[in-house]
């Protein structure tokens, strides 16, 4: 039996973010009012610090507590190292259905254009999650988003993104972890371009550098990061419009099966820079939820016409189960 503990990737960058506010001169953890008042200073302090403490995250807090005890917290101790979370790592990328909350495969045809709410989907190991958008203009018609270049501003390299897929080739894919220093949604979010139309109401969150960058590139809505400011392009394979990033946001690579209108994500390019904190994207925290390692569900191919599942059962090795690109 595998002892070590596997922590979930969201949860690790949480326990980084609370990390780095306690050593922050401007959001200093008070060592002495955590020895007076306990836990629920931390728990206080988390929250007000790196984001809302839903009731997993206080059970992962409290492990914290348990399992490095209260003086290392007291004095931030590297308590993101302490944790020495176990990485796995998957041979190749998986294909795997996109479905909803519900576990329907989404229909591409009927997937609403420029939702600022967004669907959300984990690809390809545990926490990965991934902004799924259905591109569109101020009317809310699908536009086609064209294959381009992206630039890393970090350092000077290139490499290409593919474009939309979906029947008006306008649904894309992109990480919905900043590549800065990682926030999450919902301090990460898409606007969408009823904001950008003339006489649109700029959102307060929204800077003018961020509006002003978008503007310049033709981008009629934006992905921004509140956390600090950066601003991504997803008209554009979302190349950086704002820093304080350096690099863009890595995309997924979808497929669209025109017979069942079913989306897939089939991949990522390694030429992009990997998710936030990933040596690379094949190697992440943990499996996916659905990966069962004991009943042996783990890699998967959803063959044509195959019940769909979110699970991997098996690594595709056999090319384009699909007979489209690859
Ligand atoms: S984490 Fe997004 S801008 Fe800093």
């Amino acid at each position: 039996m595998n002892d070590k503990i596997i922590i979930k990737r969201s949860d690790f960058i949480f326990a980084k973010r609370l990390l780095w506010k306690m050593r922050n001169g401007n959001t200093k953890f008070d060592e002495r009012e955590f020895m007076a008042k306990g836990r629920d200073y931390l728990f206080n302090y988390a929250e007000k610090n790196a984001g809302p403490l839903d009731p997993g995250r206080r059970a992962f807090l409290k492990g914290l507590l348990i399992g490095i005890g209260v003086l290392a917290v007291a004095s931030a101790v590297p308590l993101v190292s302490s944790l020495n979370p176990a990485l796995v790592s998957l041979k190749k990328f998986p294909w795997m259905i996109i479905v909803d909350s519900d576990g329907k495969p989404i229909e591409a045809s009927k997937f609403p254009v420029n939702d600022p709410t967004i669907m959300l989907f984990q690809y390809p190991l545990l926490g990965d999650i991934t902004f799924l958008i259905n591109m569109g203009d101020e009317n809310n018609k699908p536009v086609e988003i064209k294959p381009t270049t992206v630039v890393i501003p970090e350092n000077g390299h290139t490499y290409t993104f593919p474009g939309g897929v979906g029947p008006y080739k306008s649904i894309v894919a992109y990480s919905a972890i900043c590549q800065h220093l990682g926030c999450t949604p919902p301090e990460i979010h898409f606007y969408p371009p009823q904001y950008f139309k003339p006489g649109g109401v700029v959102p307060n969150f929204l800077p003018s550098v961020a509006y002003n960058a978008a503007v310049s590139a033709n981008a009629k809505s934006v992905i921004h990061c509140d956390c600090h400011g950066s601003t991504y392009d997803p008209w554009h394979g979302a190349a950086v419009l704002t820093g304080p990033t350096v690099r863009p946001l890595p995309y997924v690579e979808l497929y669209w099966d025109s017979n069942t209108d079913y989306l897939y994500a089939v991949s990522m390019n390694l030429h992009a820079p990997p998710i936030m904190d990933h040596p690379s994207d094949l190697v992440g925290a943990a499996y996916l939820d659905s990966y069962d390692e004991t009943t042996g569900c783990p890699k998967l191919i959803v063959q044509k016409n195959q019940t769909p599942t979110n699970c991997y059962t098996k690594v595709q090795s056999d090319g384009n189960t699909f007979g489209g690109s690859s």
